[in-house]
């Protein structure tokens, strides 16, 4: 039994996630925990929310909400929906977490005591009438390069062209329009991690064994981004971890915070904390300081691509830099995106179906399967309400919901509520259970190297075959002349369905348990071998008929739903 240590990128508190969101990181993150647990291993799972920043300090101020009010709330809302969707975090966890102030400012201590730290005198935006700093991308004017009059401070959308704010023509503040913005000098806190290039480097040219899609963006930003300049960490704002040195004040930061990308990923190691604190669990150490059993732990990220830099480089660098012990990510699964018929989702034109709204509409199971086994894992890839409805009405519907409700009710008619008695097994038996034993060997490969849609895959494949038998051995045919044979075709299709439950449960944890509550199995063990694991339920054995597992989509139902998610949420 290994120890698994397993975080999902903390998705930021402002508004519901849409489906984008959930299948680049809290949704292949929960698969793999599940496969982890349901093959025996001792698995961490965290995530949390990330609740820092000027987006939080402006949704509040739009909900008309005292900032830590709003992120309590949303935090609540959040925790519901993931709940919804069966993500089966250990904790679920706040950024604005004691625990995590607390250790934010450690940190920031000991990379100060290790030399990393240096203190930056720099001009800034400052807007009067909102009465703060403003960052780049809350400034908007005329673009000097072509003219656009809508260009961010940061970047012209129009031409493309990098900017500083302090090139637009007649800047003005997003937050309120304002136009009496002024420069205006302040200081910040820069973290020195250039001078960790080589170690990162060196690092990161030893994971010959991670996805391509990590690598090459961690190796772009090393080599030709401006990824390792020294970064400042600390903002002009209200909202956010104070900025300290360990428990002591910093002269000169007062009423600055700590940047929303420093203090997030520390999370990840104040979540485990929170965890404990919550009663939940004993020993966060164990978990993450590398001198008190954690250097036996693999830790596995998941994260959508564009959070890749972020987790190869700075919070690499932070755990570096602090030289204390602390464990390092051992793999990191990013993912590319997610698009929504034939353009991007939009969080602010509300296109694309969010995480609320795709509950209310079909059960979690429904959702997890299509997500999971269309995951964007080598390319970005296409959510359309065409192959969503066509996929999910095969594969869940006609493969496996067909296959459970078939022998269930054909059972009962003939033999009874009872895994029937009799029959020889022959080669149709013994060919199932060696293409079984065969699929069994690749899915499981596939989950351990985290190939999400190759163990979609070939766990279709499993169902596809179970079905194959049933289509070949015919028992319903069988029945007629040679009751005894159907008895033993239909026994092995009983234990086919624990099979199936046991298997299926990471991608389709609800199905799961009415597939084993139906064969009324409680000994859902990992299949070592196949042909025992297909003699588990003995003749005699009760079982109940299900309901339905999975319903089919209609046309009208898709074209509604089409329709209705294709933009401005209501
Ligand atoms: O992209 C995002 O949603 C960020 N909130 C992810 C943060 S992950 C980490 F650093 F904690
Ligand atoms: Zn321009």
């Amino acid at each position: 039994m290994a120890r698994h240590l397993i975080t999902s990128a903390i998705p930021y508190i402002n508004g519901i996630k849409h489906l984008g969101n959930l299948v680049g990181s809290q949704l292949p993150a929960d698969l793999f925990a599940r496969y982890l647990r349901g093959r025996g291993h001792e698995v961490l799972f965290l995530c949390a929310t990330d609740e820092h920043g000027t987006p939080a300090e402006l949704a509040a101020a739009k909900a008309g909400k005292p900032v830590a009010d709003y992120c309590a709330e949303m935090h609540d809302v959040q925790a519901k929906i993931a709940d919804g969707f069966g993500l089966s975090f250990d904790h679920f966890g706040r950024s604005s977490s004691a625990q995590n102030r607390k250790l934010t400012q450690a940190f920031a201590g000991r990379l100060h005591d290790q030399g990393l730290i240096r203190e930056v005198t720099e001009e800034q935006v400052y807007s009067v009438t909102d009465g703060r700093f403003l960052p780049d991308r809350y400034i908007e004017g005329t673009c000097p390069n072509c003219g656009f009059e809508d260009a961010r401070g940061d970047q012209c959308d129009n031409c493309t062209k990098q900017l500083d704010p302090t090139d637009l023509i007649n800047p003005r503040s997003t937050i309120s329009g304002a136009t009496d913005l002024e420069v205006r000098t302040t200081k910040h806190l820069y973290l020195e991690q250039s001078k960790l290039k080589g170690q990162l480097a060196d690092w990161i040219d030893s994971k010959g064994d991670w996805p391509i899609l990590t690598t090459s963006i961690a190796k772009k930003w090393l080599t030709d981004g401006d990824g390792l300049q020294d970064r400042g960490i600390t903002r002009d704002l209200d909202w956010g971890i104070p900025v300290k040195d360990g428990d002591k004040d910093w002269p000169g930061m007062e009423g600055k915070v700590f940047y929303v990308w420093f203090d997030a990923p520390i999370e990840y190691i104040a979540c485990a904390q929170e965890w404990v604190d919550a009663g939940k669990g004993s020993d966060w150490e164990s978990w993450w300081r590398t001198d008190k059993g954690a250097a036996d732990v693999r830790y596995t990220q998941f994260m959508g691509k564009d959070n890749v830099p972020f987790h190869t480089l700075s919070f690499p660098a932070t755990i570096m830099g602090a030289d204390d012990n602390w464990k390092l990510v051992d793999y990191i699964k990013s993912f590319n995106y997610l698009n929504y018929d034939g353009g991007q989702f939009s969080t602010s034109r509300g296109r694309g179906v969010f995480m609320d709204q795709a509950l209310e509409i079909l059960p979690a199971d429904y959702w997890r399967w299509w997500l999971l086994s269309h995951a964007p894992e080598s390319s970005d890839a296409e959510f359309t309400w065409d192959t969503f409805t066509q996929d999910v009405n095969k594969d869940l519907s006609d493969v496996l919901g067909n296959f459970v409700s078939r022998i269930t009710k054909f059972c009962r008619s003939k033999f009874g509520d009872a895994v029937p008695t009799g029959g020889t097994e022959g080669p149709a038996e013994a060919a199932l259970i060696e293409e079984l034993t065969r699929r069994l060997k690749a899915y499981e490969g596939h989950m351990d190297a985290i190939e999400v849609r190759k163990a979609a895959a070939e766990l279709r494949a499993i169902w596809v075959a179970g079905n194959e038998y049933l289509q070949a051995t015919a028992p319903w045919t069988t029945f007629k002349t040679d009751p005894e044979q159907a008895a033993c075709q239909v026994r092995m299709g009983l234990n086919l369905i624990r099979l199936y439950a046991i298997l299926s449960a990471p991608f389709i944890p609800d199905a799961a348990k009415t597939m084993l509550a139906a064969v009324r199995s409680d000994d859902a063990d990992w299949p070592t071998d196949i042909a025992a694991a297909l003699h588990a339920l003995p003749a005699g054995h009760a079982f109940d008929v299900p309901e339905n597992l999975f319903r089919k989509i209609t046309e009208a139902e898709r074209d509604d739903w089409a329709e209705r998610f294709a933009g401005v949420r209501t």
